[in-house]
């Protein structure tokens, strides 16, 4: 990772997450970037100035009132002299006072004045991630171009687990990386190649009712389907997300239409016509019960009731065929354990979609239920096989592919989707 030159200025907020921050100040500048740090008065809780000074070889700025601090570098230097200001951790308090602007502390000051692009690496416990005040504060930070990384799921020192983690210390320094290449300055062309396009994006399973109790459903997370909506609304795209049942969270910037049904699912889809992009991820159920039972179904004696099956509307081969109104780019996904390319290409001319992201669901793989994957994409003009990777970074390379071939086709600014964003 090459970040010779690059400054980064680092904003340590309190969570007993600020401990992987050392870690992150070691890796940049270990990759050539040099780091000067802010410490936020909860950040100070968690660790300590002298440790930051000692990585980073620089005096650290804690006080907005602090004659010395202000003599030495004042807030506007500080950000003048960055290339890249990063949050981490950041946070619920701090991206809350971000999202309102607030300038009550050097770090908030800071953040309100910079014209730098910003990166928050969010952490926090479970349900204050997932309450709906973070989920706007995040919505309107992303409108604003603030790039989000994680949070990641798993167990958190408050002996919870879910969504709340910061993201670890590498992948933070990838997105650095990333943000720092040259020509992907947020709000830059590059950065958002899918400005004023508009995408649909289907995820999760499908839940088919047998009574009003029970129901016909699989084992998908939408952890594929979310990362492809999350990459997509940060690539610029305006993202409707119609998604069954998860666990998941939305995506930060996307627009979530949350459905139970196969039909529904179909039905939200036709409503979010037109749209440029089409990607469907969802693991739509094959068949649904012909007459769901509108009452509890009651074992009789008689044995199991029988459950007449009816075959479900494929989605993505309807978008597929939607006419004037098709969008210009519709892609698949196929789930396959053999015959991975061969199988999904049959599958891409019998649902008529563009591409085919086929999956190698195969044991060995641990894509189920995994956080990677592992595909190839298939296009009428040949196959790419991409290695094994995050599903967030099929994400990113799906999105980016994307944009790549509907640049070479019309500017965002003539598309019937395109009037659909500005009416809206
Ligand atoms: N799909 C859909 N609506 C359905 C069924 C599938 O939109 N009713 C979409 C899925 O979102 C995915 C692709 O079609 O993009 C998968 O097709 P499917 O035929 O279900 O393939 P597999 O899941 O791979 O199953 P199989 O191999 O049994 O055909």
């Amino acid at each position: 990772m090459e970040l010779a030159g690059k400054r980064i200025l680092l904003i340590v907020a309190g969570g007993i997450a600020a401990y992987k921050t050392l870690d992150l100040v070691r890796r940049l500048g270990e990759a050539g970037a040099s780091v000067r740090a802010i410490l936020t008065r909860g950040g100070a809780q968690f660790v300590t100035p002298l440790s930051l000074a000692a990585l980073t070889g620089e005096k650290v700025y804690e006080d907005l009132f602090s004659l010395t601090d202000e003599a030495e570098m004042g807030h506007i230097r500080l950000s003048r002299e960055a290339d890249l200001l990063v949050v981490a951790p950041a946070t619920a308090d701090l991206l809350a006072r971000m999202a309102a602007g607030l300038a009550d502390d050097l770090a908030t000051t800071t953040l309100l004045a910079t014209d730098k692009p910003v990166l928050v690496a969010p952490a926090m416990n479970v349900r204050m991630w997932l309450h709906p005040a973070t989920q706007d504060n995040m919505a309107l930070l992303a409108r604003r171009g603030v790039a989000v990384i994680g949070p990641d799921d798993g167990a958190m020192a408050c002996n919870e687990y879910g969504p709340g983690r910061m993201a670890e210390p590498p992948a933070i320094l990838a997105r650095i990386a990333e943000m720092l290449a040259p020509g992907s300055a947020p709000g830059s062309a590059e950065a958002r190649p899918l400005a004023g396009r508009r995408a649909l994006v289907t995820s999760g399973p499908t839940h088919e009712p047998i009574d009003p109790v029970r129901y016909i459903a699989n084992r998908s997370s939408g952890r594929q389907g979310h990362a492809i909506a999350a990459a997509l609304a940060a690539a610029g795209a305006d993202t409707v997300l119609v998604s069954g049942p998860v666990t998941l969270p939305a995506p930060t910037g996307v627009t979530l239409v949350p459905v139970e049904t196969a039909r529904d699912m179909l039905a939200a889809c036709r409503a979010a016509l037109p749209a440029d992009i089409a990607v469907c991820a969802a693991a739509v159920a094959d068949w649904r019960v012909a007459d769901a039972a509108g009452q509890k179904l009651k074992k009789s004696g008689d044995g199991p009731p029988p459950l007449d099956l009816v075959e479900n509307p494929d989605i993505l081969a309807d978008l597929a065929a939607a006419g004037p109104v098709r969008p210009r780019l519709v892609v698949g996904f196929a789930a396959e354990t053999e015959q991975v390319v061969a199988h999904g290409e049959a599958k891409r001319r019998r649902k008529g979609c563009d591409w085919i992201v086929a999956n190698d669901v195969s044991p060995a793989t641990g894509t189920f239920g995994g956080t990677d994957n592992t595909v190839h994409l298939l296009r009428a003009d040949g196959v790419e096989s991409w290695p094994a990777m995050s599903k967030s970074e099929v994400g990113r390379r799906l999105a980016a592919a994307i944009a790549a071939a509907l640049a070479a086709d019309t500017p965002a600014a003539d598309t019937p989707a395109a009037a659909a964003v500005r009416r809206a």
